[in-house]
C-alpha cells in the first residue's frame, strides 16, 4: 500500500481539504482562549449549590463534557455525567445543573433533554452557535453562552470545552484554572508550529504517524480518568476526519478483556497499528501494565506507537494529546484524499430522520 501513499510534504495535497480544516486546527489555541473569555463574562446558572453536573449534547458537542468529567475527576466535589440520549436520567432535579449542549442548536436529542431538563426544574446552562436551542433558551431565559457559528461541532472544542470549565470554577465548584489554561494555549501554540502543514515529515510527528496508519486499522489506548476520552477523541476524529473505522479502550479496563482479543489465532489483528498514549505521571502500576500489555501484542500487531504527554498541567498534558489526535487524523484523510471536513452520512442520516418526524 505505501507505494501508493501521496507525499504529505508536498503542499498540493492541501487542495483535498477543500473547507479549510487545517485552519481550524491551527486556531485552536486562540479558540481556547477565546473560550475561557466567553467563560468569564457568562451569565451564571444559580447552581453553586449543585449536587451533580449532567452534560447533554451528542457527537462533538458531548465530548466537552467527558474531558471535563475525565480532567475533574479528582478535582470536582460532585459527580459529573455526560447524556447522550432523549431522556435525561432519573437523579435529575433541581439540585442538579445540566449544560444543555449542540453546535448547530438543531440535535433532537438534546433539545429533547433541553426541554426535560427545564420541566425536572433543573438548573440549565446553553452553550450554542444558534438554532433552536438558542431560541428556546433566551425564551426560558436561561444562561446562554453563544459560540461563533459555521464550522464543524468537532472543530469547536475550545469554544465548548473552555467555557465550561470556567463556568464551574466561577460557582466554586472547582479550583481557578486560568494557569492550567494559560499553559495549554501556549503549549498547543508550540506544538500547532510543529504540526503544520509546512514542516516536513521527518520532523512532523502526526504526519509520521498518519503514514503508519495509513491502510491500517487504527487502536488507540488511552489510561482511565485521564486519556480515556483523549483516545475515544482520536477514534471519533478517525471516522468524521479520515473516514474510517477505529477502534479504542483504556487501561486498566483492557486487561481485562480486549487483551485476550489479540490471543486467537485469526490473523485480523496483523492489520491493526496500536497507539498508547502515555503520560510521565502515570502510576507506577498502570506504567507496568502498559509495558506488559505492549510485549503482548508485540508479535500480533502491524505495529505499536507510544505518543507520550507534554506540558506541566494536567490540562496541557490532555491537551497535547489530544492535538496529535487532531492532526494525525487529518493528516489520514490527505493520505485517502477524502476532505477531512464534510460528514455526509450525519448529514444524510439526520435528514431521513426530519422526514419520518
Ligand atoms: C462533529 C459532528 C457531529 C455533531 C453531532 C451533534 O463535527 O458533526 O458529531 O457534533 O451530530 O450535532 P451538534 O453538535 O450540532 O449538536
Amino acid at each position: 500500500m505505501s507505494s501508493e501513499m501521496v507525499d504529505l510534504d508536498d503542499l498540493e495535497v492541501l487542495d483535498v481539504d477543500r473547507s479549510g480544516m487545517v485552519q481550524l486546527l491551527l486556531d485552536f489555541p486562540e479558540q481556547m482562549q477565546a473560550g475561557e473569555r466567553l467563560g468569564q463574562s457568562a451569565e451564571l446558572p444559580m447552581a453553586a449549590n449543585a449536587r451533580a453536573i449532567v452534560v447533554a449534547g451528542l457527537g462533538g458537542s458531548a465530548i466537552g463534557g467527558d474531558l471535563l468529567r475525565s480532567y475533574l475527576s479528582q478535582d470536582c466535589r460532585v459527580p459529573i455525567c455526560v447524556n447522550r440520549h432523549y431522556i435525561l436520567p432519573a437523579f435529575v432535579g433541581p439540585e442538579t445543573l445540566v449544560c444543555v449542549i449542540s453546535y448547530s442548536g438543531n440535535t433532537e436529542e438534546t433539545l429533547s433533554a433541553f426541554a426535560e431538563a427545564r420541566s425536572r426544574g433543573a438548573k440549565v446552562l446553553a452553550i450554542t452557535g444558534g438554532g433552536q436551542l438558542a431560541e428556546m433558551a433566551t425564551q426560558a431565559r436561561v444562561p446562554l453562552i453563544t459560540v461563533p457559528g459555521g464550522m464543524p461541532p468537532r472543530a469547536t472544542l475550545g469554544y465548548l470545552f473552555t467555557p465550561l470549565l470556567v463556568v464551574l470554577t466561577r460557582l466554586g465548584l472547582v479550583p481557578d484554572q486560568h494557569e492550567a489554561i494559560a499553559e495549554t494555549v501556549e503549549l498547543l501554540r508550540e506544538l500547532a508550529a510543529q504540526y503544520r502543514p509546512g514542516v516536513e515529515s521527518f520532523r512532523n510527528p502526526p504526519k509520521e504517524l498518519a503514514r503508519r496508519l495509513y491502510g491500517r486499522w487504527p487502536a488507540v489506548y488511552g489510561v482511565q480518568d485521564f486519556s480515556d476520552v483523549v483516545a475515544y477523541r482520536w477514534r471519533t476524529q478517525f471516522n468524521e476526519n479520515s473516514k474510517v473505522l477505529a477502534a479504542h479502550h483504556v487501561f486498566p479496563e483492557l486487561n481485562h478483556n480486549e487483551v485476550v482479543g489479540w490471543s486467537g489465532s485469526n490473523s485480523l489483528s496483523n492489520d491493526v497499528w496500536v497507539v498508547m498514549l502515555r503520560d510521565h505521571q502515570e502510576m507506577d502500576r498502570i506504567a507496568q501494565r502498559i509495558e506488559i500489555t505492549k510485549s503482548l501484542l508485540q508479535e500480533k500487531a502491524a505495529g505499536i506507537t507510544e505518543v507520550w504527554a507534554q506540558g506541566r498541567s494536567r490540562l496541557a498534558r490532555t491537551f497535547s494529546l489530544l492535538y496529535m489526535g487532531d492532526f494525525t487524523s487529518y493528516y489520514l484523510a490527505l493520505l485517502y484524499g477524502v476532505d477531512p471536513s464534510p460528514v455526509r452520512v450525519i448529514d444524510l442520516l439526520k435528514e431521513r430522520l426530519a422526514t419520518t418526524a
